[in-house]
């Protein structure tokens, strides 16, 4: 059947070549459209970059300090991140359901800080992770771990389930405590989580050769806060990361554990998405007031 409508030819506009249409993150271009999509909900697309909250330390160190009651502490923080990094315990006990924040689903677990840490195993099955609606899904990796081949075969299997349904993986390089944390170290574990497909690689900043580490890595590299430390100092280290190439962070204790952690991702969000220098952001956190979680009367 030809069409029923009789279609002026302008409206096809046969001159106009076709728009190309990518999503300028770095290492994306041969990503099918759902990864694609899921990224650009994680990462801002004006800019490539990202605030992620992550909340997931209670997996293997159970309630720590700002993480008591998420109900409590974090859905109020909700606003103001572009991604949500949790396990699906708390996802579905204590995230409102309405939440449009993109989740960054832990999948990867096995040991308690009783224990070995480096001895995990896929904990989520990706069909779940499709039901949570999860953008992502990430997965701790031990390079130099005691089980560092398990680690990296947890990563690979979830690359294979994660391509099969568009859904991106986030690589975490965690860092054993007997391991040095510098340049060569990172541009190793890196380097080898883009090699075996993750999407995205969250690893720590260090003081001397961060730019290496980035430059190294074919895909988008988040920082970690770490341990908590004076916001000043926070704000300066995601500052300089930026500066040599990080994509953004995914920060969990100095912010959940800060006294003003409202204002400290006003903070966070004000170098990452527009600009603000660290020591511009730490005075104006500075004129704010403490926080209190809101609690609701019984
Ligand atoms: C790594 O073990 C987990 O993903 C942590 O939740 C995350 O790295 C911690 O973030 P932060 O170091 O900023 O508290």
């Amino acid at each position: 059947m030809p069409e029923k409508d009789d279609v002026a030819a302008d409206r096809f506009y046969a001159e106009v070549p076709a728009a190309h249409q990518t999503f300028g993150l770095k290492g994306s271009g041969a990503y099918d459209w759902g990864m694609a999509n899921r990224l650009a909900r994680i990462f801002q697309p004006a800019d490539g970059r990202t605030v992620m909250l992550a909340i997931d330390h209670g997996y293997f160190q159970g309630p720590v300090r700002g993480l008591e009651r998420v109900d409590l502490n974090i859905v109020p923080l909700l606003a103001q991140v572009d991604a949500l990094m949790l396990t699906r315990g708390m996802l579905r006990t204590s995230i409102p359901q309405a939440m449009s924040n993109p989740v960054v689903l832990r999948v990867s677990a096995g040991s308690s800080i009783l224990k070995e840490l480096s001895q995990e195993a896929i904990a989520v099955s990706i069909e779940d992770a499709i039901r949570l609606n999860a953008a992502a899904m990430a997965v701790q990796v031990y390079v130099g771990g005691e089980f560092e081949h398990q680690s990296i075969q947890n990563l690979t299997k979830l690359v294979d389930a994660g391509l099969q349904y568009g859904i991106p993986v986030l690589a975490v390089t965690a860092v054993g405590r007997e391991m040095v944390r510098d340049a060569r170290y990172f541009r190793l574990a890196c380097r080898i989580c883009a090699e075996l497909g993750a999407q995205f690689v969250k690893t720590y900043f260090v003081d001397q050769g961060f730019s290496t580490v980035a430059a190294s890595c074919p895909v988008p590299l988040i920082v970690a806060g770490g341990k908590k430390v004076e916001e000043r100092d926070a704000l300066i280290m995601v500052e300089r990361a930026l500066q040599e190439g990080a994509a953004g962070v995914d920060m969990g204790r100095n912010v959940f554990q800060s006294a003003k952690p409202v204002a400290m991702l006003d903070a966070l969000n004000n170098i990452v998405h527009h600009g603000w220098s660290a020591e511009r952001a730490w005075e104006w956190l500075t004129s704010r007031p403490e926080e209190q979680p809101a609690v609701p009367s019984a």
